[in-house]
């Protein structure tokens, strides 16, 4: 466990993510955004990496403890995204039957188990939401249809917790016409929209984004996973803090005395790869702190701190 790099707005830990949180002062993180390993799929060539446990339960039991770490360094009104993929049981390998109970070609269910697992936990788990990947790789098979997203679960450690709706509402795309109902003459039932859409006087504040988000997945050089896109991570960022602390701050003001910008206003990704969501910090003018096991990712999340991209 090393610190491989520090300035005054950005850490970047070498080691497992349970050691380094451990370490990180309690309440110090205003949010979490982060995608760790998938149990089964890849194999990132580290010792002591998550997701090539020998068991679905055992997998969901060290990420519950890890983020037991998450809950002590998270501040009480912090906010956790959390991206995970699913798969299938496979005749050999890590998703082999004994791994799961089940035999070859069941889907497993990882994110829900881990969502679960989480709730019983104590965690709060305030949205599921579909990643949808429109250029996600079709099944080439013709028994199933192809799977095009992935979870993020959106968790709180309290039922009270910082979230920025407007921060991360979406334009409305042009007036509603009054519908056929609504317009005939008479008596209206109270679900006729009578109006434009959306009201005098709102047309700027944009609509909810809900919880279907469709974004393609970015190949990264230098990477050999899918990193995460940004414009996803800036998202999550975003929702995460109730103030303004915009690109346009200064890194002293980030690190102190603005108004909301101080120590809360923090990220983390304890397995940051090649550091997506720090970029997405670092560009909201919130700090970030990183954690991966492997030093190579570290060095490119690094330069694409530099880079702001
Ligand atoms: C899915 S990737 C993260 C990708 C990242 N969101 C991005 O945009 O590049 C998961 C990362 O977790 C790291 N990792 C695996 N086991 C770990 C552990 N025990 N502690 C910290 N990092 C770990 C891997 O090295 C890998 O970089």
């Amino acid at each position: 466990m090393t610190l491989y790099h520090q300035d005054e707005m950005l850490a970047l830990h070498q080691g497992d993510a349970s050691d380094v949180l451990r370490t990180l002062e309690a309440g110090s993180v205003g949010a979490v955004v982060t995608s760790p390993p998938y149990f089964g799929l890849r194999d990132y060539g580290m010792a002591g990496q998550l997701g090539q446990e020998a068991t679905v339960a055992e997998y969901v039991a060290r990420l519950v403890s890890t983020f037991a770490e998450v809950r002590r360094v998270l501040a009480d009104d912090g906010v956790v995204w959390l991206n995970l993929g699913d798969g299938y049981t496979s005749k050999s390998g890590p998703r082999r039957q004994g791994t799961t109970g089940l035999p070859p070609k069941n889907l497993i269910g990882v994110p829900w188990k881990v969502a679960f697992a989480l709730q019983a936990d104590g965690w709060w788990l305030r949205n599921a939401i579909v990643w949808t990947k429109p250029n996600a790789m079709p099944y080439s098979g013709t028994d199933r249809l192809s799977n095009v997203y992935e979870h993020v679960f959106f968790l709180a450690k309290s039922d009270r917790y910082a979230f920025n709706l407007d921060a991360v509402r979406e334009p409305y795309t042009g007036d509603r016409t009054p519908s056929r109902r609504a317009r005939k003459p008479g008596p209206k039932k109270a679900n006729s929209i009578t109006s434009a859409w959306p009201p005098p006087g709102h047309e700027d504040r944009g609509h909810n984004p809900g919880d279907v988000w469709a974004m393609p997945t970015q190949p990264f050089k230098g990477a050999h996973f899918a990193p995460m896109p940004l414009r996803l991570a800036a998202r999550c960022v975003a929702a995460s803090f109730t103030s303004d602390c915009g690109a346009h701050t200064t890194s002293a003001d980030a690190g102190r005395g603005a108004p909301g910008c101080g120590a809360h206003s923090t990220v983390l990704d304890p397995f940051c790869g090649s550091g997506t969501s720090l970029v997405a910090s670092l560009a909201a003018g919130r700090r970030a702190i990183g954690v991966d096991l492997n030093p190579e990712y570290l060095s490119v999340a690094l330069a694409r701190c530099r880079d702001g991209k």
